[in-house]
């Protein structure tokens, strides 16, 4: 029995398809559509996981869209009214996006698969998150949490996952939400609202939290339990798409920061690709400072929130293991928080625990809550997406001219590349089926070696031109985690495989691992050889010539751009920036 689930115009559209309950192809649209953060109706997602397996829409048996857009096409109406004349922009614009689109997304999936209407059901947002992040989680029963900006009403659930049933307890409504507190706060820092949130979390740790006194006096109210409910005279989310805070907003923490200003304080470096360090160096970074230590306090705040809300989830259920998932589920430096000072036993977050994953979910819930078939899955990986053989590969090779080395024998090709990147080079390297969520996991990555802190200027100036406080990850053999971790049982978490903990590093081994020492702080990924073989024989192979049985990994993409999907799209990216080695698969391209 095929079913796919579908998410798309609010953030990151996706598909995913399962059979007998089991995930066959998952992918966000942008990999295809090549627009980062495309929202748009994920025609090319779905066209993917179709003939993945081989199948046409006729096949399936449902099609879920993960939310209720009448739902939230009523939360849109409700508040614009409510806010009027002030909001009467965002009332037009949703008439008009709503009533030329969005509503008819039956109509939209009908005529794209070519199924009956019957077959076409709907999820609810913060189910489909709950969904997401239980049922393919090894747990027979588990704590639920969910967190985001807003679904249809709904912006935060905390519920109980038993076999194949999910039992909402509580939850937080719209225009109370976390999400949009912390968004709010991003586009005051400067970066864009659903994209620029872990730039906030980068730059958090450069501050000191000294303003959560005034976010809590003025902004939002917790309660011991975790329930929270905003203020809403400092915001202007429910009423302007343009603008997410006020002028009160501003007279609370000052002026908001240029978007264009360089990101530097006396802590991080001064990179070169900044140009000449301004005459007026020191009055800049205290006044950057000024911007981190609101970022520090934000962070600090939604830990505290998050930290509350879990507790009292622990002690409401009794039970070990805990579930998260909604777009706060990405802030890794909360979940580390999570990990380490709450009771829960083991955690579990899907890597695609935004609203990409929600297509996931809603699949998943159809299958396990409403029909109640048993659960016969775990997501033991990441590597959902499109694939290309070595034919397609050699075949685009040859037809553009490239000259390339084709080495056969894997553990040839691991030592020529561990030798490389000994040397200081900087390795594109693309294999198998990409990544479900927004992090490179091994199989779309740029590698290099993790031990000096000039490694972090040189990918930077290489191709990467971050903000110097935007951290580089590690990726760590599972058997050497505790070596240079603080944790329980890290190694065994699955949010670990998926990047989604920050943690802090052991004082003896941070200095060793500079590129990826984020003030004492790694986001780490571990690697298991049954995950996957070839990613951890390099990694093993660059400890067993080293010591140090990690590499610097980040996302193959150029600054602004999807993560790459296709040998064309490494390719262009390899040529276009400073990257010095590319290998697809076992073709090995050199510059
Ligand atoms: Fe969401």
């Amino acid at each position: 029995m095929y079913i796919l689930g579908i998410s798309c115009y609010f953030h990151d559209a996706a598909a995913a398809l399962i059979k007998d309950g089991k995930l066959i192809a998952a992918a966000e649209e942008e990999r295809f559509s090549r627009v980062k953060h495309d929202f748009g109706f994920p025609e090319n997602a779905i066209n993917f996981c179709l003939d993945y397996a081989g199948i046409s829409g006729e096949d399936l048996e449902y099609a879920v869209f993960y939310e209720k857009p009448f739902h939230k096409f009523e939360r849109i109406l409700m508040t614009t009214l409510q806010n009027f004349p002030k909001s009467w922009k965002v009332f037009r614009e949703a008439m008009i996006t709503w009533l030329g689109d969005k509503l008819w997304v039956k109509s939209h999936i009908k005529d794209k698969l070519d199924i009956e209407e019957k077959k076409i059901l709907f999820g609810e947002h913060h189910l489909s998150h709950a969904a997401s992040a239980f049922y393919p989680s090894p747990f027979e029963e588990a704590a639920i949490l969910t967190v985001d900006g807003v679904g249809e009403w709904t912006t935060a659930t905390v519920s109980i996952g038993r076999g194949t049933e999910i039992k909402l307890l509580k939850e937080i409504k719209f225009p109370h939400s976390l999400g949009l507190l912390y968004s709010a706060f991003t586009a005051f820092l400067g970066f864009k609202v659903n994209n620029g949130e872990y730039k906030v979390m980068g730059m958090a740790p450069y501050g000191e939290p000294r303003y959560v006194d005034r976010i809590y006096d003025n902004l939002i109210k917790v309660a011991s339990d975790g329930s929270f409910w905003v203020n809403m005279d400092y915001f202007s989310y429910h009423y302007s798409d343009e603008r997410t805070y006020n002028v009160k907003f501003e007279d609370l923490f000052g002026k908001p920061r240029d978007p264009e200003m360089n990101f530097f304080t006396s802590n991080t470096r001064f990179p070169s690709y900044f140009g000449e360090k301004p005459s007026n160096y020191k009055e800049l970074c205290r006044e950057n400072e000024h911007f981190a230590n609101i970022a520090a306090s934000i962070q600090r705040v939604t830990e505290e929130v998050l930290l509350k809300l879990v507790n009292t989830l622990y002690k409401e259920t009794g039970m070990k293991n805990l579930c998260i998932a909604g777009g706060v589920g990405l802030n890794s430096k909360a979940n580390g928080r999570i990990l380490r000072e709450t009771p829960f036993e083991e955690l579990f977050i899907q890597p695609s625990a935004g609203d990409g994953g929600g297509a996931l979910g809603a699949a998943l819930h159809i299958y396990h809550g409403l029909l109640g078939k048993p659960r016969a899955f775990v997501l033991e990986h990441a590597y959902w997406g499109k694939e290309y053989s070595e034919n397609e590969i050699k075949e685009f090779l040859e037809s553009n001219n490239i000259s390339y080395e084709y080495i056969s024998e894997d553990e040839r090709l691991f030592d020529r590349l561990v030798d490389d990147l000994l040397g200081g080079k900087v390795v594109g390297w693309f294999q198998g089926r990409f990544e479900w969520g927004p992090r490179a996991l091994g199989n779309r990555s740029i590698l290099a070696d993790p031990r000096s802190e000039e490694m972090k200027d040189l990918v930077n100036i290489k191709i990467k031109f971050r903000e110097p406080f935007r951290p580089f990850a590690p990726v760590i053999l599972e058997e050497n985690t505790k070596d240079f971790f603080y944790g329980n049982n890290i190694a065994e978490q699955f949010p670990a495989r998926y990047m989604l903990f920050v943690l802090p590093l052991k004082e003896s081994r941070a200095e060793t691992i500079n590129a990826v020492n984020h003030m004492g702080t790694g986001r780490l990924q571990t690697i298991r050889e049954e995950w996957n073989p070839r990613y951890y024989r390099i990694v093993k192979k660059f400890g067993e010539a080293t010591g140090i049985p990690v590499l610097l990994n980040t996302s193959f993409n150029l600054r602004g751009e999807p993560i790459v999907n296709s040998p064309a799209n490494a390719f262009n990216t390899f040529n276009k920036s400073g990257i010095d080695v590319l290998v697809l698969e076992n073709f090995m391209i050199r510059k």
